[in-house]
C-alpha cells in the first residue's frame, strides 16, 4: 500500500529513516515517498489499462514541483483549477496541451492565460463562463476546446464539504442546461464543443456513484456527438477513496471493474483525474513531542504540527493514523506526565480548541522530544496549510530509496512578512 514501513522498530520513508530526516530538516515537515507515488500512478492506470485511460493528476491535492516532475514523467496530464496551478504545471517542465482547466470561477486573465499557453480543454460550469471564454478567444482570433461540466445529481456518500455532484452544490450544469449550452455552442464561432466532464466528489469508497455519474454521460455524449463531431472526449472526474483507518477504501481494480465495461467501446477518449488516490499516502507529517500534560483525566500530546499544517482534522473531522516513529526506543515509563499510554488527543501549539491532529485516540506512552507520524498527509496536506499564529509553513521532503531531498524548504521568519510593510506608501 505505502513505502512507509517499521524496520527493527523505527519508521522509515523507503529506506530513510523517518528520524534521520527530523534530524537533518527539522519538525514539522512533509515526508514523501517515490516509490509510492509512483507505484500508485502505475497501478491507477493499469487498472483501466483497456480503456487507455488519459489520468491527469488533480494538481489541488499537491502542487509541489517535484511531484508534478514524477508524474510528468510517468505521462501523467494534469486537472488544474486556477492560473496558479497552470504556472506550477508548465514550471515543473509539463507541456501545456496536457492540462485540463476546470472550476465554477475561471476569471477573464485566468482564461486568457490559459488560451495563449494553449491548455487541452476549458470546462465550462456556467453560461457566463462560456460567453466570456468565446469573447476571449474572439479577441484572440481563435478558437478554444471546451467541455461542459455536468452536474449529474449523483450522491457520492461522502463528507458534504466535498461532495460536489448533487445537484444542489455550486458545481456544473444540470442535464438540461447542459443539452442547452452545447446548442449555443454549435451557433457561436469561437468555441468547440471537445469534451463533457463530470465531478461528483472526493474521497468516494464504492464505485455505484461512478456508474451512475458514467452511465448518464455516456447518454448525453452519444446524443451531442450527432451535432457536434468536435466531441471527442469524456472525462469522469476524480474523487477515488483512499485508507486512512485501512479498511475503508475499495481496491483500483474494484472501481475499474464497475466501469471498464461502461466505457468500453465508448468510442470517447476517456480521462480520469485522481488527486488524493495518487498521492494521499504517499506521504507523511512528521512532528515533534513538546509536551505531554494531563488535565483532569485527558492525557494532551502537544506536538509542534498544528492545523495550520494540517487543517483536515479540524475542517472534516478526518480521520489520520499517527504512531511514534521510534517504538524501539519506548521505554514505557515515559517522564513524569507522559507516563501510561491509553487515549490522548494530539494537538498542536495553535490558540483554538479546535487545533487537533486526532481526538482521544489510542496512543503508546509518548514524552517530549518524541516524533510521531501523521499518516496519509500527502494529499491536501500542505497544499491547504496556512500561516495562522505566524508559522511558518513546513519543510517537504522526496525520498526515493535511500536518499532524500528537500524540495521545498521551511520558511523562514522574513518569508512571514515577505511583500508587507509597517509604514504604508499612501495612495490618495
Ligand atoms: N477533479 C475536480 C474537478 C476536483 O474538484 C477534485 C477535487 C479532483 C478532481 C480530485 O479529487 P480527488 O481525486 O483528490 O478526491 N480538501 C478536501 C478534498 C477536496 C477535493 C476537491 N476537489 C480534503 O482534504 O478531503
Amino acid at each position: 500500500m505505502d513505502d512507509f514501513v517499521d524496520r527493527n522498530g523505527r519508521l522509515h520513508a523507503e529506506d530513510v529513516p523517518l528520524s534521520r530526516i527530523a534530524e537533518s530538516v527539522g519538525t514539522p515537515a512533509f515526508v514523501y515517498s517515490r516509490a509510492t507515488l509512483v507505484g500508485h500512478f502505475r497501478r491507477f492506470r493499469d487498472a483501466f489499462a483497456e480503456l487507455r485511460p488519459h489520468v491527469g493528476y488533480a494538481v489541488k491535492a499537491n502542487g509541489n514541483l517535484a511531484i508534478l516532475r514524477l508524474l510528468a514523467d510517468e505521462g501523467a496530464r494534469f486537472d488544474v483549477v486556477s492560473r496558479g496551478e497552470i504556472f506550477r504545471v508548465l514550471r515543473a517542465g509539463a507541456d501545456a496541451s496536457r492540462i485540463d482547466f476546470e472550476g465554477p470561477g475561471k476569471r477573464k486573465d485566468e482564461i486568457e492565460y490559459a488560451l495563449d499557453r494553449k491548455v487541452r480543454i476549458l470546462n465550462v460550469e456556467s453560461e457566463a463562463e462560456l460567453d466570456l471564454i468565446d469573447e476571449v478567444a474572439a479577441a484572440k482570433r481563435l478558437t478554444a476546446d471546451v467541455g461542459l461540466r455536468v452536474n449529474p445529481d449523483v450522491d457520492p456518500h461522502t463528507h458534504v464539504y466535498i461532495s460536489t455532484g448533487k445537484a444542489e452544490t455550486k458545481f456544473g450544469l444540470d442535464i438540461e442546461r447542459t443539452r442547452r449550452l452545447a446548442g449555443t455552442i454549435a451557433e457561436r464561432k469561437h468555441v468547440r464543443l471537445k469534451g463533457l466532464h463530470a465531478h461528483i466528489g472526493s474521497q468516494i469508497t464504492e464505485p455505484a456513484p461512478y456508474v451512475e455519474t458514467v452511465t448518464r454521460l455516456l447518454d448525453l455524449g452519444r446524443d451531442l456527438r450527432r451535432a457536434h463531431a468536435s466531441l471527442v472526449s469524456i472525462n469522469i472526474g476524480g474523487g477515488f477513496g483512499i485508507h486512512y483507518r485501512g479498511d475503508e477504501a475499495p481496491e483500483m481494480k474494484e472501481f475499474a471493474a464497475a466501469l471498464v465495461p461502461l466505457l468500453r467501446g465508448s468510442g470517447f477518449e476517456i480521462h480520469m483525474e485522481p488527486g488524493r488516490l495518487l498521492v494521499g499516502n504517499a506521504g507523511v507529517l512528521l512532528t515533534r513531542v513538546t509536551y505531554v500534560k494531563r488535565s483532569g483525566e485527558k492525557r494532551f500530546v502537544i506536538c509542534d504540527a498544528a492545523m495550520n499544517d494540517l487543517i483536515r482534522p479540524s475542517l472534516y473531522g478526518a480521520f489520520h493514523r499517527i504512531e511514534p516513529v521510534e517504538t524501539r526506543l519506548r521505554h514505557g515509563s515515559g517522564g513524569q506526565e507522559g507516563g501510561s499510554g491509553g487515549r490522548a488527543d494530539i494537538v498542536g501549539p495553535v490558540c483554538e480548541s479546535g487545533d487537533f491532529l486526532a481526538k482521544d485516540r489510542d496512543l503508546p506512552p509518548v514524552e517530549a522530544g518524541d516524533l510521531l507520524c501523521v499518516r496519509s498527509a500527502g494529499a491536501y496536506g500542505f497544499v491547504m496549510s496556512s500561516n495562522y499564529n505566524a508559522r511558518p509553513r513546513a519543510a517537504e521532503v522526496l525520498v526515493d530509496g535511500a536518499r532524500f531531498a528537500v524540495v521545498r524548504a521551511r520558511e523562514t521568519y522574513d518569508d512571514l512578512v515577505r511583500g508587507e510593510t509597517a509604514d504604508p506608501e499612501w495612495i490618495p
